[in-house]
């Protein structure tokens, strides 16, 4: 493949991708061949979620991290590790004692004691870490109503920061949500940010995660989101991405959103239309040209799958076909990557 549409050859920070354990004893060489002509580092996507990898209080479950991290590893890849506090996948154990509610005291042991575990194991083996996933309101008030917030207090998320400090001082450490790059939320995460930094937490960088829709990326209030978190002294990461062609409804990437759809609405089952993709194409370069502009206070983006077939999309909010990678189910490039190699060129 011509060099300029390799990303990591022309993009100026890494160039990642998103895949979980569980997916490995499926992939095909041409998979592997992608990933290991295209990218730098892997996010695991669902395999060092608390409830996937604690599931009780007393069972880990390393199989299938341990085995992305070997794969990573044979194929020089680094890895990511996604997350260690996430209101979304967090086991009820962690917040019950006997049946009755467990003190905080009680649940911050059970966080230090998860956030040291994950850390000690994966020493050296996991370049950075998403600590805190999704703490924001996405309207409102300041942070989301979750059992961290009611059960611990809104300093769970300094604790969280603090003991995977604690457990690998060297390791860099990042604050990862959605929608953080839109005005109100945006002054929510800056509210947050800063007030970690107040009290001493270290923090390296702060994830936008990037699932954007066709026709509706957001592309003013990205550039003010990256400017504004880069003033802070913190780093910039673009964690997610994926450009949605199907239409979906008014739900961020909120995964407790669902949605039943039906054939009728699965519009791109037999393919995607020229001139979606196109359009896609034109929204991608778009994006990249704001990243590149800003290439000093990005480290790294990172798409929420490998190819269009291995996307979360076609999963969420419902069941459908979705196209919204750089690759295809084939493993080849869609229009999007040669019209973003243009544009940084
Ligand atoms: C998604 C995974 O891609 C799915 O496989 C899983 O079923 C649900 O979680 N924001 C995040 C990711 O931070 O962890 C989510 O990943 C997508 C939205």
């Amino acid at each position: 493949m011509n060099s300029q549409l390799i990303l990591k050859s022309f993009f100026p920070f890494q160039a990642g991708f998103a895949i979980d354990g569980s997916h490995l004893p499926k992939v095909t060489d041409a998979e592997v061949q992608l990933m290991r002509e295209q990218f730098d580092v892997l996010t695991s996507e669902n395999c060092l979620k608390a409830s996937n990898v604690h599931p009780q209080e007393n069972v880990y479950e390393f199989a299938a991290a341990d085995a992305l991290l070997d794969f990573a590893e044979k194929n020089g890849i680094e890895v990511i590790g996604h997350c260690l506090v996430w209101h979304q996948r967090c086991p009820e154990w962690f917040f019950d004692d006997d049946g009755k509610p467990a003190s905080r005291e009680k649940i911050l042991d059970r966080l230090r004691l998860h956030i040291h575990t994950l850390l000690k194991r994966y020493r050296g083996r996991i370049a950075g870490w998403d600590v805190v996933n999704e703490a924001i309101a996405d309207k409102g008030e300041y942070l989301r109503d979750t059992k961290w917030v009611q059960n611990v207090g809104e300093d769970f998320l300094e604790k969280a920061f603090e003991f995977a400090h604690e457990a690998d001082p060297e390791m860099p450490l990042f604050y990862n949500d959605y929608n953080i790059e839109l005005p109100d939320k945006r002054e929510r995460t800056l509210r947050l940010l800063k007030h970690l930094q107040s009290r001493g937490v270290r923090m390296d960088a702060v994830g936008i995660q990037g699932h954007w829709q066709l026709d509706q990326v957001p592309f003013d209030e990205i550039e003010k989101a990256i400017v504004a978190y880069h003033a802070l002294g913190l780093k910039v990461m673009i964690t997610e991405l994926d450009i949605d062609v199907v239409e979906r409804p008014d739900c961020g990437a909120d995964v407790s959103a669902h949605r039943a759809y039906s054939l009728k609405e699965d519009p791109y089952r037999e393919s995607c239309p020229p001139e979606i993709l196109q359009k896609q194409a034109e929204q991608y370069a778009k994006l990249f040209a704001i990243f590149n502009k800003h290439r000093e206070k990005i480290t790294r983006v990172t798409f929420w799958g490998l190819h269009d077939g291995r996307s979360w999309l076609n999963h969420w909010p419902g069941v459908r076909t979705n196209h919204a990678l750089l690759f295809d189910r084939q493993c080849r490039a869609k229009p999007a990557l040669a019209a973003i190699a243009a544009t940084m060129s």
